[in-house]
């Protein structure tokens, strides 16, 4: 079939600059979902009716094979499919979407298409409050044509299914129909809702087919709507999860914006984001209000709360937090430890290595056995440049050192307490600042006041 996803229209009602369906659902532009279950259907051709928000829509989304449609000025829906006609294969159905609808199903639309066999099929639902959409009017039991709600009478206006939109069209016909749609209608504009009529009058069968769920046909129009929908994506994303058998503390207090691959016996607390592509490997536990963005987490590693961690490469069996920051370019080996207010940059750490507590690791290789101390400052800027540390394996780094970067510290090395480091460090060698403290016994510690 061809798809064709008309966006043109503004959202005036989202109050913001940023065009209607570039508005991220997911962590993704509504228009991008659509363009996704698009492909799903391995269409013959895909275009986009894009307008309103102009070349933005079009550069955010980027090619995707697509073909791209300007409908200047926005003269309704009809006149919306009319821009993507010298674009479609004739001799395959049309599937019509909108650019703000993003969760209707592939199935749901692989359905449809059966249910058109060659004529016209609308999806359809029925509404306690039909207010503002188009009704189906039916005659005999099958749809005789769409009236818009400004333009139907009362009686029609007490219909309550509405057409969604979302419709599957006879493509050799498009042209003709198309091109007889006349705008003298409530709202001056050309309805493709009126080819329903048109293909009844020349004997084409018209179905209508209903979605498993209402919420696969809702459209986002203001914040309101988009943030709703939200919650109805990111519940069925959690419902996915736990059909995998993910423990999930609360499935309502999850975000999942991009794929997160998880493996046999991962348990997920409350308020956990993930973004962009996370794996999680077997056994993994992630603690409350962590932010994993782009990572890999090996097995049996477990991440307390309130972790945040993005593009890195977290091995099996580690202890992560809580409060740590994983920054990109990170890889750990195996039983690492990174606990609280440890912050850790485009470094590596090699097997049971550990910086527990209070401490900055940037632009760094610590090898396997090594203790960083509390306190520990690797010093990787210059104000110009930044540079490499490296700590061999099994060195034990006192607590509050700098290790004024670039320099070395040798395997097995001591580093005593409250040292900089500013020269490399032989291998097996104590390495210390000499400094001297003074007792003075004279001393007198300055009292406030007493009160009374
Ligand atoms: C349309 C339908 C109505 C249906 C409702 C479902 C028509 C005439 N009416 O009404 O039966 O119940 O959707 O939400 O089709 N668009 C363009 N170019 C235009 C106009 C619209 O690309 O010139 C796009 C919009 O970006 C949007 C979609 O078409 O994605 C629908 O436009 P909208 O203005 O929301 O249509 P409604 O009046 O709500
Ligand atoms: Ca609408």
């Amino acid at each position: 079939m061809n798809v064709v996803i008309l966006a043109a229209g503004k959202g005036k009602r989202m109050h913001s600059d940023l065009p209607k369906v570039l508005h991220p659902l997911a962590g993704r532009p509504l228009l991008a979902h659509v363009l996704a279950t698009a492909r799903a259907l391995s269409p013959e051709r895909v275009v986009v009716v894009y307008g309103h928000g102009g070349e933005a829509v079009r550069e955010a989304i980027g090619g995707d094979g697509a073909a791209w449609v300007r409908q200047e000025p926005q003269l309704g829906t009809g006149h919306a499919l009319a821009q993507a006609l010298p674009h479609l294969d004739a001799t395959v159905p049309t599937l019509v979407l909108y650019g703000d609808v993003p969760l209707t199903r592939a199935e749901t639309l692989r359905r449809l298409a059966a249910a058109a066999a060659g004529g016209v099929a609308v999806l359809t639902v029925e509404l306690a409050d039909p207010t503002g959409y188009g009704r189906i009017v039916r005659e005999g039991g099958e749809p005789k044509r769409i009236v818009e709600e400004k333009d139907a009478s009362p009686a029609e206006r007490a219909i309550r299914e509405v057409n969604t939109g979302i419709m599957v069209l006879p493509t050799a016909r498009l042209a003709g129909w198309l091109g007889r749609l006349s705008n003298e209608n409530a709202q001056g504009e050309y309805y493709l809702t009126d080819v329903v009529a048109m293909a009844v009058a020349e004997g084409v069968p018209v179905r209508a087919a209903q979605p498993a769920a209402a919420w696969e046909t809702l459209g986002v129009n203001s914040k309101a709507q988009l943030a709703e929908l939200e919650r109805v994506h990111q519940r069925s994303l959690a419902d996915e999860l736990l059909e995998r058998g993910v423990t999930l503390a609360d499935p309502a207090r999850l975000d999942i914006r991009g794929t997160l691959a998880a493996g046999r016996d991962v348990a997920i607390d409350v308020s956990c984001v993930f973004e962009g592509a996370v794996e999680l490997g077997d056994r993994v536990s992630v603690g409350a209000h962590s932010v994993l963005r782009n990572v890999r987490i090996a097995a049996g590693t477990r991440i307390e709360p309130f972790c945040h961690i993005e593009d890195a490469d977290i091995g099996p069996a580690c202890h992560i937090g809580p409060y740590a920051r994983i920054r990109p370019g990170t890889r750990l080996g195996e039983d690492v430890h990174i606990g609280n207010f440890v912050e850790v940059k485009a470094s590596t750490f090699g097997a049971r290595s550990k910086a527990n507590h209070l401490a900055y690791v940037g632009d760094t290789a610590v090898g396997r056995d090594v203790n960083v101390g509390a306190g520990t400052i690797t010093c990787n800027y210059d104000g110009a440049a930044k540079h490499r540390t490296v700590i061999e394996d099994e060195v034990f780094i006192g607590s509050d050192t700098q290790l004024v970067a670039p320099v070395t510290v040798g395997r097995g090395a001591t580093i005593a307490a409250g040292t900089t480091v500013w020269k490399d460090v032989p291998p097996g060698t104590l390495a210390l600042n000499e400094k001297t403290q003074v007792e003075k016994a004279d001393y007198v510690r300055p009292r406030k006041p007493v009160k009374r």
